[in-house]
């Protein structure tokens, strides 16, 4: 049985933009976020406080956060690596932030320059500062289906870092495919064993659509009950550390398919569609939603 609601966490102008080459212009993201409060989206990934030098396209970040407009109801959650990032995200008003660790031990090397131990020494210091200003933290484990470095990973990997992010006190997992290489087959073993250690209820996915299957694999974790999808509109996305990985599921296409199931999610599909077209002319890039597109044709 599918929930009768589902959250939406948009993370276009996060996961969206950070792997673009040229410097999106502050003012466009600005814009971007507005647009997706706009249409209702209830969480909105605003950007990551990581070091510029790695992601040159976040260097922008606090003047992206202060710049928003911060509609009632919705969170604004950033990345933050360690207790630079948190600090700085926090200086810039951040009330919500995510932390990212990974299940692969290669991947978690190139992507924050550290093992998945010393990883986690970080975590335990963003917490505490986190618990003591009483700002949410969200968890992610990458590779969750698959590493561009290590290949497959095991779901008692995947299980036991969704563990330990969940223990320490993230009040959300999110288990990303990072490179989208997942089937539902995979979905569903890894879920089973992830859903041994953390309820269903903090559970999210976040799936990236390489080879297709972003679509499918969310509609079998929605029939396994988890009810938080991470979605990027007009499918951008790309992780600059998961060379080849393309973007996530398309924000449109899921609420699509969340509509015609019947579930809620209290987004405006025609605003999102608008927000699409803001973004892709900006970036001059053609939309990645099948929705969007196939709605230019009408
Ligand atoms: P490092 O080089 O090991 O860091 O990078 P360091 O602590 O040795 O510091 C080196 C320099 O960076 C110093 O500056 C620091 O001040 C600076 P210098 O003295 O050389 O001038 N620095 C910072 N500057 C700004 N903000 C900071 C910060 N920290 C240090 N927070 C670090 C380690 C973690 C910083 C780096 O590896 C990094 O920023 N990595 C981020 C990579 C990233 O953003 N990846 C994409 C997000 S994850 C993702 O996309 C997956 C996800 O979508 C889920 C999925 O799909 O699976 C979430
Ligand atoms: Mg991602």
């Amino acid at each position: 049985t599918f929930p009768k609601r589902v959250k939406i966490v948009e993370v276009g102008p996060r996961d969206g933009l950070q792997n673009e080459k040229n410097i999106v212009p502050t003012p466009v993201k600005i814009k971007l976020i507005d647009m997706l409060s706009e249409a209702g989206l209830p969480v909105i990934e605003a950007t990551s406080f990581v070091s510029p030098k790695w992601v040159p396209q976040m260097a922008d970040h606090s003047e992206v956060l202060k710049g928003i407009q911060k509609f009632p109801g919705i969170n604004y959650p950033v990345l933050t690596p360690n207790m630079k990032g948190f600090q700085e995200a926090v200086s810039a008003g951040a009330k919500e932030v995510s932390i990212f660790g990974a299940a692969s031990e290669l991947f978690t090397r190139k992507n924050v320059n550290c093992s998945i131990d010393e990883s986690f020494q970080r975590f335990d210091g963003i917490m505490q500062a986190a618990q003591a200003a009483s700002i949410p933290v969200r968890g992610y484990v990458s590779c969750a289906l698959g590493c561009p470095y290590e290949g497959k990973v095991s779901p008692a990997k995947v299980a036991e870092v969704a563990k330990k992010l969940y223990s320490m006190g993230c009040y959300e997992i999110s288990l990303g495919d990072t490179i989208g290489v997942g089937t539902p087959g995979l979905m569903k073993d890894m879920l089973t064993a992830v859903m041994r250690e953390v309820p269903v209820a903090a559970l999210a996915v976040h799936c990236h659509d390489t080879y297709g299957q972003a679509l499918a694999n969310t509609l079998v974790a929605l029939q396994m009950g988890v009810s938080v999808v991470d979605s990027s509109v007009a499918g951008l996305g790309g992780c600059p550390y998961a060379k080849g990985a393309s973007g996530n599921l398309a924000t449109e296409d899921l609420v699509y398919m969340l509509t015609g199931l019947g579930i809620q999610t209290g987004v405006n599909l025609q605003k999102l569609l608008e927000a699409g077209d803001f973004i892709c002319q900006a970036l001059n890039r053609k939309t990645s939603s099948k929705v969007a597109q196939a709605t230019c044709k009408l």
